[in-house]
């Protein structure tokens, strides 16, 4: 297990992009797939879990060519949906954006998978996937009745359309359903409590696949291929957050990213920081497929907030940094409505106030949430990631600005996300050796 020893830094003043967008990147590998033809797709996150991606669809015969050294740029070759059976099973890794929209996608074809992943994503819930696939015609089998990994997948290439109510505000069940409506006969409808991130939306109708949203309902119809067409994915706003907590908590930091994604489903967290204190603008260059620009931040002293209802699938991977912020911030933060925390890479509620508590920082737990008091000072201690790229990163972020060394226990899991986090840490002179 590789440590990582993080120092307190006495300023912060930066000037950055990050790597490309996690989510984007799985859903520019899938549907330049699905395309009819090839696909040149730049800004790709050559990260653990976006290669998972890659080697599944490679192995259900799909071409995909390097065109740089790095594999941030990459062609792949459309097959318009007509994949060959994998020689085994498929290996999703820590990846749940894997195995649930690769579902989606299997639903579709006329042969059985079997999806395996890590120890972490074999714990995770695949039923609420499951579920509306099967009610589309596919079979699918998990373990137990949260229908966790190994999945068997027996698809049919003609589905059923559904209209169907999800319960949570959750992207990938809708981008699984979507994927699954693209070979059904009609129109598919899902309905979701808030809207969750809308990169599925996007890309397709860039990739001329008809859809729309009334209200909070997407509805997509069937019998369409994606025009194949080159992708440029923004920077991750997810991998950005990190720095931003940085320089916000941090009165007189300066910081600017550029090249950032800004799609309004997603930047939950500058408004959370903006409320909190910290100066935040955000510019956009482009607005393409996805908004992107660049964001800069000036910080100061923060107080803190509450956050709940349709924020949260806003900045739902954002929490264990903001968190951080929190502790960091005068008053007590009220965290609620993100009971899915307890279902991510790990429980992160208990993740999160557990490394808090070790640091000094009084955290009160809920089912869905967590109360954080926060303190003078943050006191550097042993942390645990428990194989979670977001806490590893978001507790190494909380050692920038601790009394004493802070080490980070099981950091080689921030490779799942951020290729690249450990040497911008150097550069900020954060490392202890
Ligand atoms: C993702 C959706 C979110 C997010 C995850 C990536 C996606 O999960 O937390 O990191 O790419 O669709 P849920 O759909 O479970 O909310």
């Amino acid at each position: 297990m590789a440590d990582l020893r993080v120092k307190k830094v006495k300023d912060f003043a930066a000037e950055l992009t990050v790597p490309g967008d996690k989510s984007i990147s799985h859903r520019a590998l899938m549907f330049s797939a699905l395309s009819n033809g090839p696909c040149e797709v730049t800004g790709f996150l050559a990260s653990e879990d976006c290669l998972a991606t890659r080697k599944a669809l490679e192995s259900m015969g799909v071409e995909i060519e390097d065109l740089g050294e790095d594999g941030t740029h990459i062609r792949v070759h459309g097959c318009r949906g007509e994949f060959s059976p994998p020689e085994g099973p498929i290996d999703c890794g820590n990846s749940g954006t894997t195995m649930r929209l690769l579902s989606g996608i299997l639903a579709t074809q006329p042969f059985e998978t079997v999806l395996t992943g890590d120890e972490s994503l074999s714990k995770r819930p695949m039923n609420r996937i499951a579920l509306p696939l099967e009610k589309m015609g596919a079979r699918i089998k998990g373990q137990g009745d949260r229908c966790l990994a190994p999945l068997e997948i027996r698809g049919k290439e003609k589905l059923t359309p559904i209209q169907y109510q999800s319960p949570k505000a959750s992207a990938q069940i809708k981008s699984a359903i979507m994927l699954a409506a693209m070979a059904a006969e009609g129109k598919t409808s899902i309905t979701e409590p808030y809207p969750s991130r809308d990169h599925t939306e996007r890309m397709l109708n860039y990739l001329l696949v008809k859809n729309i949203r009334e209200g909070d309902t997407v509805s997509i119809w069937g019998g369409q291929t994606p025009e194949s067409r080159d992708i440029d994915v923004p920077g991750d706003i997810s991998s950005a957050a990190f720095w931003i907590v940085a320089a916000a908590a941090r009165p007189g930091a300066r910081l600017m990213i550029n090249n950032v994604g800004l799609n309004p489903t997603r930047i939950g967290i500058l408004s959370v920081l903006i409320r909190m204190g910290a100066k935040i603008i955000e510019r956009i260059d482009e607005s393409g497929c996805e908004p992107k620009g660049s964001i800069e931040v000036i910080g100061g002293k923060l107080k803190a907030t509450e956050i709940g209802g349709a924020e949260i699938p806003t900045l739902i991977d954002e929490i264990p940094v903001i968190a951080v912020a929190a502790a960091l911030a005068e008053g007590k933060t009220v965290i609620k409505d993100a009971e899915e925390l307890r279902v991510k890479e790990s429980d992160r509620i208990s993740t999160v106030a557990e490394n808090l508590g070790r640091m000094g920082v009084p955290v009160e737990q809920f089912g869905d949430g967590m109360e954080i008091t926060g303190v003078s000072q943050l006191k550097g201690a042993e942390i645990h990631s428990l194989g979670d790229h977001r806490i590893a990163m978001a507790f190494a972020i909380a050692g920038l600005f601790a009394e004493g060394d802070t080490v980070i226990r099981g950091v080689e899991c921030i490779e799942t996300s951020y290729p690249g986090f450990i040497r911008e840490l150097d550069e900020l002179q954060a490392i202890s050796r």
